[in-house]
């Protein structure tokens, strides 16, 4: 059930790129709707423009480059000894592109989740806007979930979903998107932060609930069914 926090929820998020959905998180706790405090931001990509929203709100921003490690075992026993030592209540995988080894997810279960730009169960994986086109789906969108071992399936917490319009390409369609991945993940990340959220066995419980089905963001009310 819900509970009221004395001291912002300590987080950690991982990127690879742009960071817009970093940014997202910053504003929201610039504005005082978010009680987190982003601890660190890791990249595995040094060139990651997020690294530099992070450092721009004061927040420690870490280059952890795979590929200056032998192997994947390597990377994440790092990778994780240096998430731990920000001591995170949440790891926010935010545009981090990179499949994580069951050790990491299962080291974080419960306390990981992940943004991915899809309609989940649909298009898993990469390319999910070019994807979506050539399907010619109706209705496209974006999915918070909880990061399982299994690539892109763990439980479903919160979707939204847009129309495809005839004339879009993957650039259109991936703008059309990620406006609303901004609106979205803030929210989860706020209700996990109140307590509201965990995970359960394989399933999402929300307010002492547990979910048969994914909650939706609906984008023209902005109510959540
Ligand atoms: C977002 O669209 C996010 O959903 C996607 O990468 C983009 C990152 O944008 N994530 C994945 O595809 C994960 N498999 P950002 O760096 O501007 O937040």
């Amino acid at each position: 059930m819900s509970h009221k926090r004395h001291t912002p929820l300590p987080v950690v998020v991982l990127i690879s790129g742009g960071g817009s959905n970093l940014q997202a998180l910053i504003d929201d706790i610039e504005d005082g709707a978010l009680k987190i405090e982003i601890r660190a931001v890791i990249s595995n990509r040094g060139d990651a423009l997020g690294l530099k929203r992070a450092e721009q709100a004061g927040i420690p921003a870490i280059v952890l480059d795979n590929h200056a490690f032998s192997d994947r075992d390597a990377y994440e026993a790092r990778l994780r000894a240096l998430i731990d030592r920000f001591a995170p209540d949440l790891v926010v995988l935010a545009g981090f592109m990179r499949i994580l080894e069951a050790r990491t997810v299962n080291h974080y279960l419960g306390r990981m989740i992940n943004i991915h730009p899809s309609l989940l169960p649909k298009f898993q994986g990469l390319h999910t806007h070019a994807r979506a086109l050539e399907e010619r789906v109706e209705r496209h969108g974006a999915s918070v979930h909880f990061v399982t071992p299994e690539l892109d399936g763990g439980p479903v917490i919160l979707q939204v979903s847009v129309p495809v319009h005839p004339d879009d390409d993957v650039d259109r369609l991936a703008a059309r998107v990620l406006r609303w991945e901004h609106r979205i993940y803030p929210l989860v990340v706020g209700w996990f932060s109140e307590g509201r959220l965990s995970l359960k066995a394989e399933a999402v419980e929300f307010d002492g609930r547990v979910l048969d089905a994914p909650l939706q963001f609906d984008a023209v009310t902005g109510a959540v069914v």
